[in-house]
């Protein structure tokens, strides 16, 4: 992986393509199916993930390829590309403009460039280790606001909210009292990008995939920012809870998490 550029221009590449598609079926009747009792894919959801797999094998064929609606042989390749072809589907599918395209690549196991390109505002972040993240080629860089209580955070709900008692919902309620506020806008990635570029402070959810939080996670990070899990601990893409913050109120939001885990904040 001599040079990390011509991935991330691949990935580039790929993300416009796929939100150029996005930005022209958006609020055009679709067909729409249920994955589960929330949870819907599109027929854009599916297109966008052929128009990147296409444009990211012919480039690397050698690339293995995670991608949320497809399945797809691993070979154990060095490299691999993990994609979420629309996060955000229910905002898409109800003409509400807020979702992207999510690429990243990871690399014996690691995350090395991340891709998320917001069509309708026309918004690419991009990260590559070890030299920074960007929107629209402007350098980022995560909020220096603390403490807690002055923050803006961002989280979301898991699709089984309804008949899971691991809702998220005891940590809304305890962050939304002791912070600013809380927006819930719908796309993992998003709000992840959000952090990195200073417009949340702080980010927490629960049951997400690798590919909602892939190219998300070094955009945080390469912004100055902290990932972990919910209990501080180091993150991996491929576990349960994720935490990100400006790093100022990184060990409030753990204790915070802890507290309500410990059923003693409510
Ligand atoms: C979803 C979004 C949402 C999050 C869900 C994810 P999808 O991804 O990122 O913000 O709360 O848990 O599954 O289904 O739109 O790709
Ligand atoms: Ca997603
Ligand atoms: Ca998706």
């Amino acid at each position: 992986m001599e040079n990390l550029h011509k991935y991330l221009d691949a990935a580039i590449g790929a993300a416009r393509l796929a939100g150029s598609y996005q930005r022209y079926r958006f609020a055009t009747p679709l067909d729409v199916d249920m994955k589960g009792d929330k949870d819907l894919v599109t027929e854009v959801d599916r297109e966008s993930e052929r128009l990147v797999v296409q444009h990211l094998k012919e480039l690397f064929p050698e690339c293995d390829i995670l991608a949320e609606e497809g399945d797809y042989q691993q070979s154990g390749a060095d490299c691999r590309w993990i994609i979420d072809p629309v996060d955000g589907t229910t905002n898409f599918a109800h003409g509400f403009p807020w979702f992207c395209v999510s690429i990243a690549l990871e690399r014996a196991g690691e995350i090395v460039a991340g891709v998320i390109y917001n069509p309708v505002y026309d918004e690419l972040f991009t990260a590559m280790s070890g030299s920074g993240a960007y929107l629209n080629g402007r350098r980022l860089r995560v909020s220096d606001r603390s403490p807690l209580r002055d923050t803006l955070l961002g989280t979301g709900f898991p699709y089984d909210c309804a008949t899971d008692p691991a809702n998220n919902f005891d940590n809304f309620m305890a962050f939304q009292k002791a912070a600013r506020g809380i927006r819930r806008a719908g796309s993992a990635a998003l709000d992840l990008a959000a952090v990195a570029a200073g417009r949340l402070d702080g980010y927490w959810e629960m049951k997400l995939k690798p590919w909602d939080v892939a190219a998300g996670v070094i955009m945080v990070r390469e912004a100055g920012g902290v990932v972990t899990g919910f209990n501080g601990a180091p993150y991996s893409i491929y576990e349960n809870g994720i935490l990100a913050s400006n790093g100022l109120i990184h060990d409030e939001m753990v204790a915070m998490l802890k507290r309500v885990a410990a059923g003693g904040e409510k």
